[in-house]
């Protein structure tokens, strides 16, 4: 395996159990509206499929289930994820999946084959973003859509009442990805990384999701998660005392008498163009 960019389950992490757990509340809270973007974008049941940096298989799940006569075929750099993913979806459409252990920029798939393709929350983490487009403009069909889901950290949250302690551990958490080799504040390029990998008819689009209408706990798994900031520390980015005072804010601001909080995910399409 080469390296994950600035995602790796194993190190970044106070245990994978807890964020496969996080992964699994990303992929449900906002996935309806995500579905219906898709849709907007033109999915349809029956394509064939392939879904880059699909990690543990919880967005593969939805996408089963969004499309049940679809093939799909999911590649994964980490092998555990892809273990992950073939233990999670046995017996959830696992059989319609094919699994591929390899990278975003070198799929080893061949050239023409899928009428649409899926990269969520990974783009964010590869330190070569063109590249892993052209890649899968050559795996594409001519006309095939690929649709980029991604954030940026200055929509990432809207916490009410305001968490000033987050706003700043989140900007820390940018550079923290960008010393590893991602960006998390790749939201603002992805039009422009699909015109230079020469997609054309672009969209972009944004999903929300928020507590008034989803309740408070999914959030607090995410984006209210401490753990994320964990790596901040091990980088020397963040004492051990800032991550506690930073535990205390989210207490705080769930036992504030209104808790709000809104994200905004982007989603980005582009076609391979047909000559
Ligand atoms: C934040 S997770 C997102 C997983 C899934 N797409 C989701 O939305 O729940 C990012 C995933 O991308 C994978 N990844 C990172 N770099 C990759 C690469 N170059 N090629 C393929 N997968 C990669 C990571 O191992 C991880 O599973």
């Amino acid at each position: 395996m080469t390296s994950t960019g600035s995602y790796d389950i194993q190190k970044h992490n106070i245990t994978p159990e807890a964020e496969l757990q996080r992964l699994q509340t990303q992929a449900t809270v906002i996935w309806k509206k995500e579905a219906r973007t898709l849709q907007w974008f033109g999915i349809k049941d029956g394509m064939s499929v392939v879904e880059l940096g699909s990690g543990p298989g919880f967005t593969t799940e939805q996408l089963c289930s969004l499309l049940p006569n679809s093939e799909i075929t999911s590649v994964e750099l980490d092998p555990f994820m892809v273990q992950q993913a073939q233990n999670y979806l046995k017996d959830k459409g696992g059989d319609r999946v094919n699994f591929v252990e390899g990278s975003i920029t070198d799929t080893g798939l061949p050239d023409n084959s899928f009428d649409f393709a899926f990269a969520r929350l990974i783009f964010q983490h590869i330190p070569e973003p063109v590249a892993a487009a052209q890649e899968i403009r050559r795996i594409l069909k001519p006309g095939g859509k690929l649709v980029i889901v991604d954030t940026d950290a200055d929509i990432f949250g809207l916490f009410d009442p305001p968490t000033p302690s987050f706003t700043k551990a989140i900007d820390k958490f940018s550079q923290a990805s960008q010393a590893l080799g991602g960006n998390f504040r790749i939201g603002r390029y992805l039009w422009r990384i699909l015109q230079e990998a020469g997609f054309e008819h672009l969209d972009l689009e944004a999903v929300v999701a928020h507590s008034d209408e989803l309740g408070i706990e999914p959030f607090a798994i995410h984006p209210l998660n401490v753990d994320l900031f964990v790596r901040l520390v091990k980088m020397g980015l963040m004492t051990e005392e800032e991550l506690a005072s930073l535990r205390q804010s989210k207490e705080d601001f769930l036992a504030s008498p209104h808790p709000f909080v809104l994200v905004i995910w982007l989603m980005a399409c582009g076609a391979k163009p047909v000559n």
